[in-house]
């Protein structure tokens, strides 16, 4: 998320001014409650969350035939699909490979289609503490921090260091998404 924010100065510049605006209060941490309420960063988490996600789901039926379409598995024998299927296609999300947070806004109900955290019964147990701690540390971190073309935040910006998309994007599956193999990782300067 990082990557993209600071790759796209309007994106910043609006999750940036969103907190200030809502809450403008400094002193005191806002609450999660408030911070859940704004749909800008709202939209910002699940679009990060939309393209940072790998993983092939498997699941087996061990008493009954599941079926889809024509095809039809045999008892005990494990299916899967890979999130990026979905994640990444044109047919749900237009020009999936663009980071653009303004899709879920216009369009909320694509918000069925993110599966970062699975679904179902076997969904992940820890989503709720993930949400809140992406909320808390994109909501506090944006507050303070702006960008190299935008406002600087009270206590200073942030710039891209040698890093470009390619060191954000997957390259392999390892359950979470790892870059390209020469990839040194994501590295950030702040400046005052
Ligand atoms: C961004 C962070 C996270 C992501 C993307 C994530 C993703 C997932 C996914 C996709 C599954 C389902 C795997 C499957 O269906 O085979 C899962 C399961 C699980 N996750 Fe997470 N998770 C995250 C954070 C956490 C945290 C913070 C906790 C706990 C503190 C947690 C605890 C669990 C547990 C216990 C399960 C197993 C649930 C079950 O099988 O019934 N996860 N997670």
């Amino acid at each position: 998320m990082t990557v993209h924010l600071l790759s796209k100065p309007p994106i910043l510049r609006h999750v940036h001014q969103e907190p200030i605006a809502a809450i403008p209060e400094t002193l005191n941490q806002p609450s999660i409650r408030e911070i859940e309420q704004l749909p800008y960063l709202s939209a910002v988490i699940t679009e990060g969350l939309r393209l940072a996600t790998s993983q092939r789901q498997t699941r087996i039926g061990p008493h009954e035939v599941m079926t889809f379409k024509e095809s039809a598995s045999g008892k005990h024998s494990p299916v899967g699909m890979a999130v990026p299927l979905i994640h990444l296609s044109p047919g749900v999300f237009t020009d999936p490979y663009t980071y653009d947070p303004k899709r879920f806004i216009e369009n909320p109900s694509l918000k069925r289609y993110v599966m970062t955290f699975s679904l179902g019964s076997r969904q992940c147990l820890g989503m709720q503490l993930a949400y809140t701690e992406l909320y808390l540390l994109l909501s506090e971190i944006w507050r303070r921090f702006g960008g190299e073309e935008e406002d600087k935040g009270p206590e200073g910006w942030w710039q891209l260091w040698e890093t470009d998309r390619s060191d954000a994007d997957m390259a392999r599956d390892k359950f979470v998404p790892y870059p390209k193999k020469k990839s040194k990782g994501i590295r950030i300067v702040v400046r005052k």
